[in-house]
């Protein structure tokens, strides 16, 4: 599925990042650091308004520091935290196929759609009409677009909050085993408010006070 990615290991790196939005004059990331050099599960916790979306789209390159350096060098997919701000098209084909972006034959294309589909747990579901989905459905639309997009490296901000707890597993096996793939394994960035969802990540953060800790293992983690 994924062998014609870039063979380059991708890496984001934080050097000293601080950002504050316009209206409010405290920084909401303070000299903040960290990297990401290794292709992996990584997962970020933090509370309500703690930044982590903020964070997100410092990486995406959304939004640019006041001071700091934001270096990365990646293909990257975005899951927005809420789907309706995401998907442009009308049915479900048409999302999928604005998010392949490279040159294939229609049976390969017919091939992938159906992979991701099954990937997300929305077998049979490329002709329907986004406006006919529930809000999950469209979550999971969403991850099969960053699944098709041929990125090395995906960032998922609360991708199963409005998914039930089957879909949910369904959605973390798939990110878990993209991760894990001996020969071409994909970097992902994933935010999460459910600390069940740990277990799954070969490495922990907490964003708090501007700062996002140092990675820990998920069993040697305690959320503050
Ligand atoms: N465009 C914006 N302009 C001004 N303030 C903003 C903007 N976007 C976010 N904020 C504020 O920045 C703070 C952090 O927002 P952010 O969405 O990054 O937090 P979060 O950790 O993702 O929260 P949640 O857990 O609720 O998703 C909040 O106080 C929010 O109101
Ligand atoms: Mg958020």
């Amino acid at each position: 599925m994924r062998d014609s990615l870039e063979n380059k290991i991708p890496y984001i790196h934080f050097k000293d990042v601080s950002f504050s939005y316009p209206i409010n004059k405290e920084n909401l990331i303070l000299k903040c650091n960290f990297s990401i050099k290794k292709p992996g599960f990584w997962m970020i916790v933090g509370k309500n308004g703690s930044g982590k979306s903020t964070l997100l789209k410092l990486i995406n390159g959304i939004i640019k520091p006041q001071n700091g350096i934001v270096d990365s060098k990646a293909n990257i997919g975005m899951v927005f935290q809420n789907p309706d701000h995401q998907i442009l098209m009308p049915n479900c084909r048409s999302e999928l196929l604005l998010n392949i972006n490279q040159n294939i034959s229609c049976y390969e294309i017919t091939q992938r759609i159906e992979y991701v589909l099954d990937q997300v747990g929305l077998s049979g579901f490329e002709k329907r009409p986004v406006h006919t989905l529930s809000g999950g459905q469209k979550q999971r639309l969403t991850i099969a677009c960053a699944l098709i997009s041929n990125r090395n490296f995906i960032l998922l901000d609360e991708p199963t909050a409005l998914l039930d707890q089957t879909s949910q597993l369904k959605v973390l096996k798939t990110i878990k085993n993209l991760t894990s793939d001996k020969k071409n394994p994909l970097s992902a960035l994933w935010i999460t408010h459910r600390y069940e969802e740990l277990n799954y990540a070969d490495a922990v953060a907490e964003l708090k006070n501007g700062f996002l800790s140092s990675w820990q293992k998920p069993s040697n983690f305690h959320y503050n």
